[in-house]
């Protein structure tokens, strides 16, 4: 069985992520293929928040100064996206501004950082179709769809009625919510990626596979962010219905897990023969995991703790680059969008986020961004 020793991990991880600020500089990281080299994607790209994400959760655990000097100004770059037009922005700004301007502002009590965190919230919830009672996925054409992966941006609402007291934009999160739980978790416990609805009317017309194999597949990152981002309504309200939801999503995850903790992309391929891991959906479920186990009565944690804490020893020990300090991912063997055959084994800066905030946790990190 893995040992791991959190002390030691997050050390390693405070030598790492130096040495990547060294070598991401000013770029926004998304993707690092086989030759260890993070891209430079632009800032209106859903990505955007996490190396900043991760340099502020790493100078709250450790109170090193070069990762808050290198997070600094990031909340202010992304906030030229949202008074651009057409600004490339969509549902993701939670994940953008939660870990920008939401988190500065909770470390360093930044009023700008503030500002902008709001404007964040209320461009989200301006996304909001109140007939269908989701929030708008992507832009274009597609009017009507809602997706898993918005259960993590709610954060953003929820923090917004907590800092102004105006109930509007938890309301919004928790119709949002409910949508999701009607429409897109099944009764074993998976998710499907994309909902569609009539923009005009409401009703739900169909669902869709998206970045999963099949619309009745479970796309192991949905599924994982389902796991968060219900773990996460449950904390934000205290309604007990999303906490179940959590924790069906969780079974079916930890139960199809292979051998070594790290789902393939797809929890239902036809064989897995071949098939890509996702090491981003593993650290995400991980975190998510761990927000279980806070929640539930004590009898039930280990379950939780110890799977979350079983994917984390994988990931230290098989999918992270500590040999290869010229690679400038933290974790390999992620795949982005394997219908598209899109960066498929590569290094994804939100594994890489989620890896640090879930090693965070275990080392006693309190602070809640999402
Ligand atoms: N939120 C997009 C993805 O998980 O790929």
């Amino acid at each position: 069985m893995y040992k791991l020793n959190q002390q030691e991990i997050l050390k390693m991880l405070e030598e790492k992520v130096e040495r990547m600020v060294e070598q991401i500089g000013d770029k926004s990281p998304h993707v690092a293929r086989a030759d260890g080299v993070y891209d430079d994607m632009r800032h209106s790209w859903w990505t955007s928040g996490f190396w900043p994400g991760s340099l502020w959760v790493m100078h709250d655990m450790t109170g090193n100064e070069k990762f808050k000097d290198a997070a600094m100004d990031w909340d202010e770059k992304l906030q030229v996206c949202l008074s651009e037009h057409p600004s490339g922005l969509d549902h993701d700004v939670g994940f953008q501004f939660l870990l920008t301007a939401v988190i500065k502002h909770e470390i360093l009590e930044n009023e700008s950082s503030f500002g902008i965190g709001l404007q964040a919230a209320n461009y989200l919830a301006g996304r909001f179709n109140p007939v269908g009672k989701f929030i708008r996925a992507w832009n274009g054409d597609k009017l009507g769809w809602a997706i898993i992966d918005c259960m993590m941006n709610l954060s953003l609402l929820f923090w917004a009625s907590r800092v102004t007291g105006d109930p509007r934009y938890k309301q919004i999160a928790t119709l949002h919510a409910d949508t999701v739980l009607k429409y897109g978790v099944r009764e074993d416990g998976t998710t499907c990626h994309i909902l569609s609805f009539d923009p005009e009317t409401g009703e739900f017309i169909e669902s869709i596979g998206g970045q999963g194999n099949a619309p009745d597949s479970a796309w192991s990152r949905g599924n994982a962010w389902a796991v968060y981002g219900f773990a996460n309504t449950y904390r934000h309200t205290g309604d007990i219905r999303y906490l179940n939801a959590a924790k069906r999503v969780a079974h079916h995850f930890i139960a199809g897990l292979p051998e070594d903790h790290v789902p393939y992309w797809d929890f239902r391929v036809n064989s897995v023969k071949g098939e890509p891991r996702d090491s981003s959906a593993a650290a995400i479920a991980a975190s998510g995991l761990l927000e279980i186990a806070d929640s539930v009565p004590s009898n039930e944690k280990r379950l939780y703790a110890d799977a979350a804490t079983n994917i984390l020893a994988s990931l230290t020990e098989n999918y992270a680059t500590w040999d290869q300090p010229e690679h400038h991912g933290i974790l390999v063997g992620g795949t982005g969008h394997k219908p598209a055959n899109e960066n498929i084994n590569v290094s994804l800066i939100y594994g890489d986020y989620y890896y640090i905030e879930a090693i965070a946790k275990l080392n006693g990190w309190e602070r809640r961004i999402f």
